[in-house]
């Protein structure tokens, strides 16, 4: 019989209250995922009665607070505060998404909850390990190949191209949809993921680009392209409106068009 239950030390546990400061006008709740790998103890939940009329609106406005004000010890990446660079991409209240532009009072439910992004091995606390997302991301070239000289000034592009290039040139590589695709759970050693697919996408449209038959002889592989099987969880939490789900299935096209 399989015994389906998570190693004692992968066990998340009871961790430390915080209490609101004396004073606080408005408490809210938030729980917050604990861990460090280098040490002894399990994973944890660290409860943080915050006083939220001391901070702004935000959940990384909150997690600021909580770290500046009650436990110096809490580790969260961020870097411009206004969606722009993805570093703050973690799970809240059970979705992927930015705690820059994410409101705790969008989070339903009594508490918020707050943990990394899923399925990704942890640095520390909310900080996951993106080292195989970022070379997944290397892998497919994302930049300009060509093999016609280099023109004086610029590469020319038609406002009708550059139109292609929207709904996929904004990806942050945030890695909310990467890491919110079961396929991706289940193969991230082999299957590239979402965010991934669609900056390759992003590179056989452009009208600007040589290497096409190139980029996609690199994807023609059962696992790096194929693993996508339009869960849609991707579309679904993208902090930037973009559907890659819809690119992989462009991508998909285009092999399937160049083999009849
Ligand atoms: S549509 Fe594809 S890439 Fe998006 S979540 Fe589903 S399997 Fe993953
Ligand atoms: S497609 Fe959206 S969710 Fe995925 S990495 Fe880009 S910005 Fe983030
Ligand atoms: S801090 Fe840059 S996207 Fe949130």
């Amino acid at each position: 019989m399989v015994e389906l239950v998570l190693p004692k030390n992968s066990r998340v546990q009871k961790g430390h209250h915080h209490p609101a400061p004396e004073g606080a006008t408005r408490v809210k709740t938030f729980r917050v995922y604990r861990y460090d790998p280098e040490g002894t103890q399990n994973p944890s939940w660290d409860i943080y009665d915050v006083d939220v009329d001391a901070c702004g609106p935000m959940v990384l406005d909150v997690l600021i607070h909580i770290k500046n004000t009650m436990d110096p010890s809490l580790a969260f990446r961020r870097s411009c505060r206004e969606g722009v660079c993805g570093s703050c991409a973690m799970n809240i209240g059970g979705r992927n998404t930015l705690a820059c532009t994410h409101g705790w009072e969008e989070v339903p439910g009594k508490d918020v909850q707050v943990s990394p992004l899923p399925h990704m091995p942890v640095v520390k606390d909310l900080v996951p390990d993106l080292t195989q997302f970022y070379a997944q991301y290397a892998s497919i070239e994302p930049w300009l190949h060509t093999e016609t000289p280099e023109p004086q000034k610029e590469w020319l592009q038609s406002p009708q191209d550059r139109e292609k290039l929207d709904g996929l040139y904004e990806c942050i590589l945030c890695a909310c949809c990467t890491t919110s695709c079961p396929s991706y759970w289940w193969n991230q050693d082999k299957y590239l993921g979402p965010a991934t697919l669609l900056q390759s996408y992003r590179w056989l449209i452009d009208s600007r680009d040589e290497a096409t038959g190139e980029r996609l002889d690199a994807l023609e592989d059962p696992f790096k392209l194929y693993r996508c099987h339009t869960i849609m969880n991707c579309a679904q939490v993208c902090p930037k409106g973009l559907n890659p789900a819809k690119a992989i299935a462009e991508v998909k096209k285009m092999l399937a068009d160049r083999v009849v």
